[in-house]
């Protein structure tokens, strides 16, 4: 029974205890990073000593206090900074540089107002140079993925915020990117409409197979949808911990909201979180 055991193995690796063990190499590495920035008038050290694997598949949420490093954090990761100190891994190589195989989702969608819903997909291919058929087809898969079918059409001030993000959503796995880089993708989004992307997210997540770094300020968020919860401190930004949570990973919303699980994980956070502001 193949099916079973690949079923067993994905969801394994995907409890969050253990991840590494049962899935192997990280596809994502910090090793002791820290970044300054300086200028002549200031010099602020965003992160300091920042050790963090994540796992192939695994999904890793990020929360912490503003101005903690969580952007910085994703930026070294896709590449667009470089550490002062340190060494970032993906995919098993150092980043020098930025890097391609990688999907990036903002607050905001930025999509492009004079084209509809599916060509603000295809720019991504279109950047890429990537082949025009095989780029159709995953757009076309990617938006009956997303709950876009029949709004193809659209241009962006016809879509809610919700579907706006979704085609952000698409946009960024267009290219199949091993690694999903989130920054607080929903934090713009009504209530109501968030929590109906955070059950999307889940089940695209599982669908996909992607490992994701999600950054958010939603204690709920992280823990409704993360393997493991890294909990950082104010600046300079540093991992205080990081929180196995131990759900299963199909998560029905109100199911994982009642479990005790779900409570714990987001107790202790906010402990943690609470008692690092008291020091701010
Ligand atoms: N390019 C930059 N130049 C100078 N300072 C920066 C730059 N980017 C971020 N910072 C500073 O680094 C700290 C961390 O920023 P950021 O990673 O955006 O925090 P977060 O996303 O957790 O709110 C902040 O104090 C911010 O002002
Ligand atoms: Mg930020």
């Amino acid at each position: 029974m193949t099916m079973a055991r690949d079923t067993t193995l994905r969801k394994a690796h995907r409890t969050g205890v253990g991840a590494l063990d049962a899935k192997g190499p990280a596809v994502v590495g910090l090793e002791d990073v820290a970044v300054r920035f300086r200028s002549k008038r200031r010099d602020v050290t965003a992160l300091s000593d920042v050790t963090l694997d994540v796992a192939m598949g695994e999904f890793v949420a990020i929360v912490g206090p503003s101005g903690c490093g969580k952007s910085t954090l994703l930026k070294l990761v896709a590449g667009l900074l470089k550490p002062s100190a340190g060494q970032v891994r993906l995919g098993g190589e150092t980043v020098n540089g930025p890097r391609h195989d990688i999907g990036y989702v903002f607050q905001r969608a930025a999509l492009l107002e004079w084209r509809s819903a599916r060509r603000n997909i295809l720019i991504q291919a279109e950047m890429r140079r990537l082949p025009g058929d095989r780029a159709r087809a995953r757009a076309d898969e990617l938006i009956e993925m997303t709950g876009l079918s029949g709004f193809e059409d659209a241009y962006p001030h016809e879509l809610s915020g919700g579907m706006q993000q979704r085609v952000a959503l698409c946009r960024a796995l267009l290219h199949e990117p091993p690694v999903l880089l989130m920054d607080e993708p929903f934090g713009a989004l009504d209530a109501l409409t968030r929590e109906q992307m955070n059950m999307e997210l889940n089940r695209i997540w599982r669908e996909t197979g992607t490992t994701v770094l999600l950054v958010t300020h939603s204690i709920s968020e992280a823990v409704y949808l993360a393997d493991r919860v890294v909990v950082m401190s104010p600046r300079p930004g540093t991992i205080t911990e990081v929180i196995d949570v131990g759900l299963p990973a199909e998560r029905d919303y109100t199911e994982t909201l009642g479990r005790p699980e779900f409570r714990e994980a987001t107790g202790h956070i906010r402990d943690l979180l609470g008692a690092a502001s008291a020091h701010d």
